[in-house]
């Protein structure tokens, strides 16, 4: 897998692709007859009649339609889990994990899919769940698809090929993907990788967007022109296969005779897409405080209520620091909104250690946290010239609805059950005599 990978820019554009030329209708959907013998199939990643600006559909043009299956049957797996939870255990308590093992045995990424947070209820498309991703293996016999919502990929270790059935795309440390809802896939790893890891966030509600800029103007945050769908590519196989759908929290089994990767060409908004972290245009303050995170929006899913998000996926990438007369990290703060954190590399100028590449922390709505003791001192004592913090890439998902960690990611051995003592020596400061 080395050749170099072709991709259309845009971010939900109208693309139209096809690996054979002449195999995309022209000027209607469906004509009686496709061309090359194809069969003609829709994919709608909305309601037929959702606003203009949120209406994804695409056209594919395969060599089988979907319908080319056998019938489901349960498929266990007990790692992955799905909103609402069996025993819902939302928890105030602020926590902290390392990064998860990579396996020592052979393990695919559907099978190397552990949860840690849910939220929301998958039934009725709100709230996302928040899973970790680890593999040594590539799909090869089997191929999936999430019916609960789309998946966000964000990579930690490792470069991994996203195959799709719209075509390929490769994603490494520092780029993120999004596969939309119900479109059929596997993962390999990519660029030599031995293995992989990273996080994903499953997000059942309305698809990811690109956040209004308001007052900003016009340019800036993730420009939509560095958003890369794949073109059109197809395999013609017959074999013993298997589709693994993920529908309603349970995994499902179908047996097929062919790669689904057949789909010769496609039209439509609905696709596949990636994105490089180091084209976000990042804007901060240039006089004094420290922003909201929200100026960091990468994409956002909107819930039905405006401004409070679904989700919203941010990142704190490298930049410069210029505030004047500033304690330049986060202060404490107790939010609304809850945060589930990542590191993709790096470090992240809130805390001082523990806080590690592939790990992960979660603070629940109004559960207080902020920098710890060790970075309050440096911050509040640092000489306040311009700094760049060029070594760092930590993300959020923030959601307006409480997390619930998995009972597994609650027991895990990888649990920092101390986090909490990170704040503990913060001692008074205050004297009553001294302004
Ligand atoms: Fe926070």
């Amino acid at each position: 897998m080395t050749e170099q990978l072709q991709y259309q820019s845009g971010f939900h554009n109208h693309f139209s692709t096809e690996a054979l030329p002449g195999a995309l209708p022209i000027g209607q959907n469906s004509p009686q007859k496709c061309a090359y013998g194809l069969y003609a199939e829709q994919l709608t990643g909305s309601a037929f009649t959702a606003p203009r600006h949120q209406n994804f559909r695409s056209w594919l043009y395969r060599i089988r339609p979907s319908v080319v299956q056998s019938a489901y049957q349960p498929l266990e797996n007990n790692s992955v889990h799905t909103a609402p939870l069996d025993k819902p255990a939302a928890d105030p308590n602020q926590m902290r994990w390392d990064p998860v093992s990579l396996p020592s045995e052979p393990t695919d990424f559907i099978d190397g899919l552990f949860t840690i947070a849910v939220n929301g209820d998958a039934g009725t498309q709100a709230g996302v769940g928040v899973h970790v991703y680890t593999f040594n293996q590539d799909m090869t016999q089997r191929f999936f698809y999430n019916a609960d919502g789309e998946l966000l990929f964000v990579p930690q270790m490792g470069a991994i090929r996203l195959r799709t059935e719209f075509g390929d795309i490769e994603i490494d440390n520092g780029e993120i993907a999004v596969i939309p809802r119900g479109v059929k896939f596997q993962v390999c790893r990519a660029q030599g990788a031995e293995a992989a890891r990273g996080y994903i966030c499953e997000n059942y509600g309305s698809p990811l967007e690109l956040p209004g800029l308001g007052p900003i103007g016009s340019n800036g945050l993730a420009n939509p022109r560095d958003f890369q769908s794949p073109v059109a590519a197809y395999e013609d196989l017959e074999g013993d296969y298997r589709l693994v759908a993920k529908f309603s929290g349970r995994f499902w089994e179908s047996k097929l005779d062919h790669s689904p990767l057949d789909v010769v060409a496609w039209h439509g908004n609905c696709a596949p897409y990636k994105y490089n972290l180091a084209n976000f245009n990042t804007i901060n303050t240039v006089s004094f405080d420290h922003p909201d995170p929200s100026i960091f929006t990468v994409l956002s899913s909107p819930s039905d209520t405006p401004g409070m998000a679904n989700l919203d996926f941010v990142i704190f990438p490298p930049r410069w620091m210029v505030a004047e007369n500033t304690f330049r990290p986060p202060w404490f703060h107790r939010n609304l909104m809850s945060e589930f954190m990542g590191l993709i590399h790096g470090e992240y100028d809130a805390k001082a250690e523990g806080f590690t590449p592939g790990g992960a922390s979660l603070h629940n709505s109004m559960s207080p946290h902020g920098p710890d003791a060790e970075t309050f001192e440096k911050a509040s004592n640092a000489e306040l010239k311009p700094h760049f913090i060029g070594d760092t890439l930590a993300f959020m998902f923030e959601s307006r609805y409480f997390f619930h960690p998995t009972p597994a990611a609650l027991n895990a051995d990888f649990r920092q059950r101390d986090y909490v003592d990170v704040w503990s020596t913060l001692r008074s400061h205050f004297n009553p005599s001294q302004p």
